[in-house]
């Protein structure tokens, strides 16, 4: 499959990915309407949806079905939409674009943009927790505590309050890349373990994913540095130059333009070689490792 060939198939994916999403939304009339519509508009307003194609490829590796496997991509994608909600509030990045629309706290206010966010991401442990999305109760336990485990204090949370100290800290690559590890890394090494977790895979398999996982997670933190630095605001869909006009350490400020690609490069590559033991089954996953820092958006 070439370049061209996974960015469709991520597409194709994405489509029936929406279908679930949508499904899975609250819908209903009454004074809560207001953060149903925001929850909605937060999360179908385009994204690659990068994670839920993980999560699927990923299952797929051990036979999950796919009614498991899209609940448990979507419960994965209302985190990360959360996560973006917030991140784009007034006392956090204070930006009014994203996927190429107004922000949620923009286009309602900011108290309906942090209970959407709220909402999803309790949305998401509801829907990974409901027995359709695995028989086994200790499965679906596992998945969520997981879960918890990734984005909590120890990972997202604690990557986005070390974000927002960043500027004042003198950070070296250690520590960037510690940060970039607990902020975006962690979400993204769920979202690659989660379908080993769904098919009840070796210990063996699960921590090649992990490994996967965790160079995979870097090398999209590289280029989303790439992107805030060369990238143009039309494609990205959200404002660039960010970084460099908060005087923030990012993988490109500290090893420079090519440097940092290369870096990312090497990742991609190196990701791909942790699913040796899968053999050819594991193509399409050391595709999306080249997608990640290929990408234009
Ligand atoms: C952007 O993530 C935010 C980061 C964690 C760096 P994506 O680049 O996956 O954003 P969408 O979901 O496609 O909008
Ligand atoms: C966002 O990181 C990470 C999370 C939301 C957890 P950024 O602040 O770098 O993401 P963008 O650049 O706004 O998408
Ligand atoms: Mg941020
Ligand atoms: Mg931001
Ligand atoms: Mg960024």
């Amino acid at each position: 499959m070439t370049q061209g060939g996974i960015e469709a198939a991520i597409k194709a994916a994405a489509a029936t990915v929406e279908e679930s999403l949508e499904a899975l939304l609250p819908k209903g009339e009454g004074p809560e309407k207001r953060v149903f519509e925001a929850m909605r508009y937060g999360t179908l307003n385009g994204g690659k949806r990068l994670r839920p194609f993980l999560v699927l490829t990923g299952a797929d590796l051990f036979d999950v079905p796919r009614e498991q496997s899209l609940r448990v991509a979507a419960a994965t994608e209302f985190v990360h939409c959360y996560s973006l909600v917030h991140d784009d509030l007034p006392a956090m990045d204070d930006d009014d674009l994203r996927r190429g629309k107004p922000t949620t706290h923009i286009e309602y206010d900011e108290a309906t943009a942090i209970l959407a966010g709220d909402g999803l991401l309790t949305l998401a442990f509801e829907v990974l927790t409901e027995p359709a999305t695995h028989r086994s109760g200790e499965v679906r336990a596992d998945l969520a505590l997981s879960m918890a485990r990734a984005i909590g204090a120890h990972g997202m949370v604690g990557g986005q309050m070390f974000d927002l100290q960043a500027e004042k800290l003198d950070l070296d690559i250690g520590a960037v890349t510690r940060l970039q590890q607990m902020k975006t890394g962690a979400l993204i090494a769920y979202a690659s373990e989660a379908g080993a977790i769904l098919g009840q895979a070796s210990a063996e398999g699960r921590q090649a994913l992990r490994m996967y996982a965790h160079d995979v997670g870097l090398a999209f933190q590289i280029a989303d540095d790439l992107l805030d630095e060369e990238g143009a605001e039309e494609e990205v869909g959200k404002k660039v130059g960010k970084d460099a006009e908060a005087g923030k350490a990012t993988f490109v400020s500290l090893l420079g333009v090519e440097r940092a690609r290369s870096q990312a490069e090497m990742l991609a590559e190196q990701a791909g070689k942790h699913l040796d033991l899968f053999g050819e089954r594991a193509d399409l996953l050391r595709l999306i490792a080249r997608f990640v820092v290929e990408r234009r958006t």
